[in-house]
């Protein structure tokens, strides 16, 4: 079936689920809105955001501090959505389920805790050569602190990442692989469950960036069997400010805490002070409960639909927009991977990326444009910047097509 016909069939319960999200119906410069940027951060449906409101009108109190019902009613909302997230994850407890800012902290977490107790002088950590900055920048910070050195992955010019390379950089002094599950520049979907089982024959353990990942796939943690893997809240249709890190458990009981603070402590004094059990020992001080309580409504949201629907809805929206994209004449993707989830990149020849971010948003297109916090990205495909259109559970053909009319308008524009 062509991507055409597939997408006709699925656009209808797409349309029940765009209904879900109120901002999508306001008009940006006269025109519907057709909001391309779900990987900077997702849209949230009404249950989310009522969720929110719920809470600060009625529920709220700081957790695990008071005796009063107030507050063991907010405690009793935010576990909850600690075993919401395990089981969405398919985690083996919620014990194994950190609540961080975001998949930044996260890695920072890792990063810092992991590190000061694992890596020495001479060891290697692996990033990959498609990584956000926030899956190079902590790993480069605890290199300068232990001596550690980091290695690359190197991509190959469709934007895969070269296998054989991997397989060789693999040795007795890797101590951690970091990568990304999907690239948020280019879309392309790693094989991280091979890369993982790679990893582990030379007992290397792996940190999996899921910022782009859980968004558009269903996560099984323990099939995938990584070792740590971070997500964010607002870019799978929950609040900002609040996000996941998930780790075996092994690992969090032998690293050592990231932030020292209330919460993570079972008690204090001057000369010593024992730790929480895990995962508290890694939330010191008040955290985003609030965001928390809107990230289990917004698991509960994307479970209600499905995971498994809304990739297959994605994947066929995806291939469309290939398909219309690849007619546009003068349009460049930047890297075409065997697999794509959630956003692709491209640039339109003669004109800068920031000109035609500009020209779309006129048309009430919202793209993302620039380096996409992936400036090796960019390096390697020799631009600047690029254009990403990158998609959501809410996103159809007219929002295709508003796209590619507006790519037309800005060639006009442009005399092109
Ligand atoms: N990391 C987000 C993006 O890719 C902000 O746009």
């Amino acid at each position: 079936m062509s991507a055409v016909a597939d997408i006709t069939s699925l656009e209808a319960q797409a349309r029940r689920w765009r209904d879900d999200f109120p901002l999508l119906e306001q008009k940006v410069h006269g025109h519907d809105l057709a909001y391309l940027d779900s990987a900077a951060t997702t849209q949230k449906p009404e249950s989310v955001i009522s969720v929110l409101g719920k809470y600060y009108r009625e529920e709220n109190a700081n957790i695990h501090r008071g005796v009063y019902a107030l507050s063991q009613k907010a405690t009793h909302a935010y576990e909850q959505s600690r075993k919401k997230v395990a089981d969405f994850i398919g985690a083996k407890s919620f014990k194994e389920v950190v609540f961080v800012r975001g998949t930044t902290e996260a890695i920072n977490l890792v990063a810092q805790s992991f590190g000061r107790v694992f890596l020495k002088e001479g060891d290697e950590i692996l990033v990959s050569a498609m990584e956000h900055h926030s899956n190079i920048v902590p790993w480069q910070l605890v290199t300068e602190q232990t001596g550690a050195v980091l290695r690359v992955i190197p991509m190959t010019e469709n934007g895969d990442l070269d296998q054989d390379a991997y397989a060789k950089l693999l040795s007795a002094k890797t101590k951690l692989v970091a990568l990304c599950h999907v690239s948020n520049a280019i879309g392309t979907v790693n094989p991280i469950k091979d890369m993982i089982a790679q990893a582990h024959a030379f007992d290397v353990p792996v940190l999996i960036d899921g910022a782009q990942g859980v968004p558009h796939t269903k996560i099984d943690v323990q099939d995938l069997d990584c070792d740590f893997y971070a997500f964010s809240g607002h870019k799978m249709y929950g609040p900002t400010g609040v996000g996941v890190l998930y780790a075996k458990e092994e690992y969090l009981e032998r690293m050592s805490p990231y932030q020292g603070g209330g919460d993570m402590i079972l008690s204090v004094t001057f000369e010593k002070t024992t730790y929480n059990e895990i995962p508290y020992k890694f939330e010191a001080g008040t955290p985003n409960i609030s965001g928390v309580i809107g990230l289990g409504a917004a698991i509960d949201y994307v479970s209600q639909i499905g995971m498994d629907r809304i990739a297959s809805y994605e994947a066929s929206l995806m291939g469309l927009a290939v398909e219309k994209l690849r007619d546009v004449d003068g349009l460049r993707f930047i890297g075409e991977p065997k697999q794509r989830a959630g956003a692709l990149s491209f640039i339109l020849e003669g004109i800068h990326p920031h000109d035609l971010g500009t020209i779309l948003d006129m048309e009430g297109v919202a793209i993302r444009t620039g380096h996409h916090c992936a400036q090796p990205v960019m390096t390697f495909f020799a631009i600047p910047a690029s254009a990403r259109a990158s998609f959501g559970l809410y996103n159809n053909e007219a929002d295709i097509d508003a796209l590619v009319s507006g790519l037309a308008k800005a060639k006009e524009v442009f005399k092109r």
